[in-house]
């Protein structure tokens, strides 16, 4: 069939299913290049359609042969399905198609990753596997024979038969076919037991690839622990008797919610301290608990289409970020979620590919699953919360979980169980999900009298196909410190509706400091005139721990912009902040390193732009590495004292308390790495238990310039292990000075463990180079050129992960004239580049602009 040009989806086209399926039966004869896969639908047509034609979606199918109730049809093959005459009453299509798994490399569809069969269907792979309707709208109830001589057979549901060489399996909770899985291989078990609070007696397991097996005890741990607090805090039971996480080498995403069968990029599952850093432990427990709550926010209430990708999945970041706060430091997970939503939220919503957290329309749905839908998505949850109280949003909550359950929703459905519940109007809100971009909010301040007047003014820059914004309603949390630094005024939320609205507080006896937007109550760029004096005030007073961090990133910026822009030395009040924070043995370990984390490169090229500067990637990199050095040099004994005292003498753990201390005392290291040659880094390297202590001694070294040797002795060391072997590609282009960035990336390249078809891998060493700034925006263009000859590579291979690299080209039009005319005959080149996936094509297009 000739590719059609590719066509734009609209959420104003919607109209619902024209036929309905009450049951699917299926059964795989599995085979590397030729699995039959046969199928048996009942349908039946839908009373709320009036359309009649009956549309299968399918695509790289070969079909055998179709029946309908029993008699033989021939279908019309038609772009991306086929059509075909169908009775106007329930009747039952039966189908069988041929696939090749072993060939699939996009890893969408069925497709072999070391040696075993597995499915990845969200959000449009199931029509890779057989003819359906494929749309999320469309629920069913799934049954599944699995025929294939492999010892490990799984698929969605409870187990119904299985012997030599077959297995069955039942899902009763009808679902849409995005949640179908199947898994058959050669895997081990690590299993273990949940008793539901109601008694259902639950078994879990854990399937990996043979000699993985030692690295499964903590993605157990944290399934057991989500469970639980999923019953306490959202009162949600699982609902099968068995659930199974399966790990894959070969994926394209973190993770995936099938239906009683995650299957989890290794990356986010397995662990073991020798192998993996604090931050991939929480990381893991974070992922493991976001695909468990899903099985409520996603499964049992599934989007009615893609467009409301955001409630599932801005609902499902929001709880798993609660019950992170809930498990470790609230405070900690609060500033790690900004720093993160800044980096790639806000750079998405302020350049050519911001969109609404629902968008209105796509030419491909992979290319919005984006920090815009899902962190921006979970702010805008966390918002309503903030607006309604704590009581009412679990009022609302429950409705919607009663009101909703087995139906496929909109975003409508979820405000108006808040609206009914609360009385409110919430049509205003609903601009966060509609609008594109973030809003600036400009503050002003008066005092007079005993009374204080902070006055806002909100305005959101125009986004692609959005010139105009509407005001929306932003709750700004506010307190008020006397000059004293007591708390004058506690934490109040203000609602602000107009483009400009003031607010007063009465009965103060001196002029107060305010501190705006505490815990980051809503997601928007403050704008306020302020001095150093006042930030590093807030630093050492304020109450609010978000907010006590902000004034010290805040004073961080500033000094830097200076730098940059001015050519000014390093700002002595931050250094003196900084280090007062640092030898305040009263605030936790964990807080503390955080607030010796810089700005990024990208942050600091961010500022600038918004700024009206053109930000030079290598004044930027300049910048940071003096104030680095500065801060080492002014903290000289305090960092000896810090890395002593917070070396952890217990066994290890990977809990909030250890990785707080594991943290201060590697932000240390950084420090004493900048005056001593990486000596102190060399002993950590050579003496560390842990991956947190080698990794991080390793990335000080190679900043010293002193890491040849230890990158040979970790190679050496992990070989054999490929998530190890990863961070190894990572850390080395990381950190390559500017100009070496390139050549170090394109060496990588060819090296023997080098292989593009592995997205982990390509991440690892592309996706890094479009994590080093300087390096990738080097003047010479050749990280744009080497970037540019990898998509055009992987393209053909994985357009997913293609596309999804393409938004480090994102924010090519915040630098100058030359690297722009660089960036965009990069662009062009791939853009004519014949066949390009459509996948890539939308990307590239968008941000060409
Ligand atoms: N739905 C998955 C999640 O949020 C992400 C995903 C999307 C995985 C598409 C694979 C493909 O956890
Ligand atoms: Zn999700």
């Amino acid at each position: 069939m000739e590719d059609a040009a590719p066509q734009t989806i609209h959420l104003s086209d919607y109209t619902p299913p024209a036929y309905l399926v009450d049951k699917v039966e299926l059964t795989f004869r599995l085979d590397p290049e030729r699995t039959r896969v046969l199928s048996r639908i009942a349908f039946r047509p839908n009373p709320e359609s009036r359309e009649r034609e009956f549309f299968l979606h399918g695509e790289g199918l070969e079909l055998i042969s179709s029946r309908i109730d029993g008699a033989e049809v021939t279908p019309d093959l038609v772009e991306g399905g086929l059509t075909c005459e169908v009775p106007d009453a329930p009747f039952t299509w039966e189908a069988e198609v041929e696939i090749a798994p072993v060939r699939n490399t996009a890893l969408e569809g069925l497709y072999m990753s070391s040696g075993m069969y597995c499915t990845q269907c969200e959000a449009e792979g199931f029509r890779k596997i057989t003819y359906y309707p494929d749309r999320p709208d469309v629920m069913a109830v799934f049954s599944v024979r699995i025929e294939g001589d492999m010892p490990v057979l799984l698929s969605n549901g409870n187990p119904v038969s299985s012997g030599d060489g077959f297995a069955e399996w039942h899902d009763p909770w009808p679902k849409p076919a995005y949640l179908f899985a199947l898994v058959a291989g050669d895997l081990v078990d690590h299993p273990g037991h949940f008793t539901t609070r109601s008694g259902r007696e639950v078994a879990l397991n854990i399937w990996v690839r043979p000699g993985d097996e030692d690295k499964c005890a903590f993605a157990m741990e944290a399934l057991k622990k989500s469970m639980t607090w999923d019953e306490d805090v959202y009162g949600r039971e699982y609902d099968l008797d068995i659930f199974n996480i399966v790990a894959v080498d070969d994926f394209n995403m973190g993770a995936m919610e099938n239906k009683g069968l995650n299957i989890f990029n290794s990356s986010c599952v397995l662990a073991s301290p020798e192998t993996s850093t604090d931050a991939n432990f929480e990381r893991i427990e974070a992922i493991i608990a976001h695909e468990y709550f899903h099985n409520w926010t996603g499964n049992r209430i599934t989007c009615r289409d893609w467009f409301q990708l955001c409630l599932k999945e801005g609902l499902t970041v929001y709880r798993d970020s609660q019950f992170t706060a809930d498990m470790r430091s609230a405070p900690v997970k609060r500033i790690s979620d900004v720093i993160a939503l800044r980096a790639r939220q806000f750079r998405e919503d302020n350049g050519p590919l911001a969109h609404p957290v629902r968008p209105e329309s796509f030419v491909e749905i992979n290319n919005f699953y984006t920090a815009t839908v899902y962190e921006k998505g979970a702010e805008v949850i966390g918002m309503l919360k903030r607006l309604v109280g704590d009581a009412d949003y679990a009022r609302a909550l429950d409705l919607y979980f009663e009101r909703h359950d087995g139906q496929a929703c909109t975003i409508e459905d979820w405000l108006a169980v808040f609206e009914e519940v609360t009385g409110r109007d919430l049509s205003q809100f609903k601009r966060w999900y509609s609008q594109a971009g973030t809003p600036r909010l400009k503050v002003t301040e008066n005092f007079k009298d005993g009374e204080y007047t902070l006055e806002f003014e909100q305005k959101t820059p125009p986004t692609p196909g959005q010139d105009q914004k509407l005001p929306q309603v932003i709750p700004i949390a506010v307190g008020l410190l006397g000059p004293n630094g007591d708390e004058v005024v506690p934490t109040t939320v203000l609602e602000m509706t107009e483009a400009r609205q003031s607010f007063s507080f009465s009965g103060l006896a001196a002029e107060p400091v305010p501190s705006i937007l505490r815990d980051f109550s809503a997601p928007v760029i403050l704008e306020r005139e302020t001095d150093n004096a006042e930030r590093a005030f807030l630093l050492a007073h304020d109450t609010d721990p978000f907010n006590k961090w902000e004034a010290g990133r805040a004073l961080a910026r500033e000094g830097l912009c200076e730098m940059i822009v001015a050519g000014a030395p390093p700002d002595a009040a931050y250094l003196d902040a900084v280090q007062a924070m640092a030898r305040d043995d009263a605030l936790d370990p964990a807080f503390r390193a955080l607030a010796l984390g810089l700005p990024s490169q990208d942050d600091m090229a961010q500022t600038l732009h918004e700024r009206g500067h053109t930000p030079d990637p290598q004044a930027i990199w300049e910048a940071l590495e003096t104030l680095r050095q500065a801060r080492a040099q002014h903290c000289q004994d305090l960092a000896a004292r810090l890395h002593a005292q917070y070396q952890v003498t217990e066994p290890y753990r990977p809990d909030a308390q250890q990785t707080g201390a594991r943290a201060l005392a590697n932000a240390a290291l950084g420090l004493i790495s900048r005056l001593d040659g990486g000596a102190a880094a060399q002993r950590q390297f050579d003496t560390a238990t842990n991956m947190t202590q080698q990794l991080y001694a390793l990335s000080c070294l190679l900043q010293a310039g002193k890491g040849e040797d230890a990158v040979a002795r970790f190679y050496d060391q992990w070989r054999h292990d490929r998530l190890v072997i990863d961070k190894w590609f990572m850390m080395q282009v990381l950190h390559a000075e500017p100009a070496e960035a390139a050549a170090t990336t394109e060496r990588l390249t060819r090296h023997s463990d080098f292989d593009m078809k592995n997205p982990n891998r390509f991440r690892a060493t592309l996706g890094a180079l479009a994590a080093n700034p300087a390096g990738f925006h080097h003047a010479s263009g050749a990280g744009y050129r080497l970037l540019a000859d990898w998509l055009i590579r992987l393209d053909p291979v994985n357009p997913q992960t293609t596309a999804r690299m393409c938004s480090a080209f994102e924010t090519w039009k915040r630098y100058d004239d030359s690297r722009q005319a660089l960036v965009a005959a990069e662009l062009d080149r791939v853009l004519s580049t014949p066949a390009l996936s459509r996948d890539t094509t939308e990307m590239l297009s968008r941000i060409r602009g």
